[in-house]
């Protein structure tokens, strides 16, 4: 099988995966679906908590020198004005006079040194025109020019926009950063590759605030914090890759630019840009609004314009990087001596929908069933868990091995003492990625699982 096949069929096993179990759903689909529009199911929405939940942590509550910020999704039409998108946040399109498709020109194949429609093959493309991705929508009840605004195509203006507001309730002193994890919408030309690229996505920002010197230093330091992150969530150092924008390809505001890319089985394709933005977005807006958005430095009493550095990185991107990684196949075999092949996500247990999966070992004993629920009840408080009870033990395993569950616990009868007191009110514990099994108090699991999953 050529590379290329074994990896569209790897991904097409990630996607109907993703369906089957609940991770991602079609937006809409009963009426045919929304291009470029994605649902989050129960183990989706789950795995998504916990990697902004995460991000969250490492870049906001585990430091002194960030806080945090929920804007709206409209703004004032000016935003957009002021921030340079509503005249150049653009992609370049031509249409393809022969099957009709709207394109992206930079991302066409060529044929002969010509570009080619990848439809249907033909050749016969328009000249490229620039197409805004700003959604358009408008104000209130009159649909005219003064009410227009836009569904915001990144979280980052509204940091800039508070930047007053912030710095006097918090009080922070530079180098200092805000952070959102919001949604944003682009109507992309081409969706595609399921929720890598999609039009309704989420993102999470940084703006790190500081004085001009510290700007390429800053950069550095957040390239470094933010592969950091991505080893910590189970993205492993060999799949990511960092990609140094060159100048003539950096957006006219940036002095450096980095790429963090990840390869997903459709290539390697970016997760996050790293990017040093100047004074760039403070300045156009003190200059559009009016209102003065400099920083005062007590200790040289100099009123200036803060740089900023911006690591911005896609949830949903994230999400798939992830299940990308931990997708896994592989064949084993039972006690009686038969093969199968065993589908396991081997996701990190920190970002894992479900941390543990809780299994009396007969469902129609009721001093095991009893057992079990009480360790459901004793765990779920703290963390997410998933009872079930029917089914051969074995079966379960597999469905939570599918799901990515790190944890399986099964209450038999030791549990319950009827093979004598040595192992009463203990039970196994199964490993997801080694399916090993050992036994223990039923009073030490919550610090087992703490200390997995934290
Ligand atoms: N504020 C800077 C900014 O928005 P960007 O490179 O356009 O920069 C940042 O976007 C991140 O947002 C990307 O690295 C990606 O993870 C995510 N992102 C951007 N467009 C996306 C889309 N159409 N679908 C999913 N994620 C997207």
């Amino acid at each position: 099988m050529s590379q290329k096949k074994a990896a569209s069929d790897r991904m097409e096993k990630i996607v109907s995966l993703c369906k089957r179990r609940g991770f991602v759903f079609q937006s809409s689909e009963i009426y045919g679906g929304l291009n470029g529009c994605w649902d989050y199911g129960p183990l989706g929405v789950e795995l998504r908590r916990n990697l902004k939940d995460f991000w969250w942590r490492r870049m906001v509550r585990e430091r002194d020198d960030v806080v945090g910020l929920d804007g709206s999704i409209l703004m004032n039409r000016q935003v957009w004005v002021a921030s340079g998108h509503e005249t150049t946040f653009s992609d370049p399109m031509v249409d393809c006079r022969n099957c009709k498709s709207r394109l992206r020109a930079d991302q066409l194949p060529e044929k002969n040194g010509q570009k080619q429609c990848p439809v249907c093959g033909s050749l016969d493309l328009t000249e490229p025109r620039a197409f805004n991705l700003m959604f358009k929508t408008f104000v209130g009840a009159t649909e005219d020019e003064s009410a227009v605004t836009y569904l915001r195509p990144e979280t980052a203006q509204s940091i800039f926009v508070q930047f007053r507001n912030v710095l006097e309730v918090s009080r922070k002193k530079l180098p200092f950063g805000i952070a959102q994890i919001g949604k944003a919408f682009r109507n992309e030309i081409n969706p595609r590759n399921f929720i890598f690229r999609s039009r309704e996505f989420e993102q999470m920002e940084l703006e790190y605030f500081c004085f001009p010197n510290q700007g390429f230093e800053l950069l550095e330091y957040w390239l470094k914090e933010r592969l950091r992150f991505y080893g910590d969530i189970g993205l492993s150092a060999d799949k990511l890759h960092v990609h140094e924008i060159p100048p003539d390809e950096r957006a006219h505001y940036s002095k450096g630019t980095y790429d963090i890319e990840f390869e997903f089985p459709f290539g390697v394709q970016e997760l996050e840009g790293v990017a040093y933005r100047t004074d760039y977005d403070l300045a156009q807006h003190q200059k559009t609004s009016g209102k003065p958005l400099e920083y005062f430095d007590e200790e040289t009493k100099a009123h200036f314009i803060p740089h900023v550095v911006e690591p911005s990185a896609g949830v949903d991107r994230t999400l798939l990087a992830l299940l990308c990684a931990a997708y896994d196949e592989e064949t084993v075999t039972d006690e009686k001596g038969k093969s199968e092949t065993r589908t396991v996500l081997r996701l990190h247990p920190r970002m894992a929908p479900i941390k543990c999966g809780i299994f009396p070992l007969l469902k129609n004993n009721e001093e095991l069933v009893k057992k079990a629920k009480e360790v459901v009840e004793m765990l779920r408080g703290e963390m997410s868990v998933f009872y079930d009870e029917t089914g051969a033990i074995g079966r379960r395993y597999r469905r939570q091995d599918e799901a990515g569950t790190p944890f399986g616990i099964t209450v038999d009868f030791d549990t319950i003492g009827e093979n004598g007191p040595a192992n009463r009110d203990t039970v196994t514990v199964r490993y997801r990625d080694s399916m090993e099994q050992k036994r223990l108090a039923i009073t030490d699991i919550p610090a087992f699982l703490r200390e997995q999953i934290t």
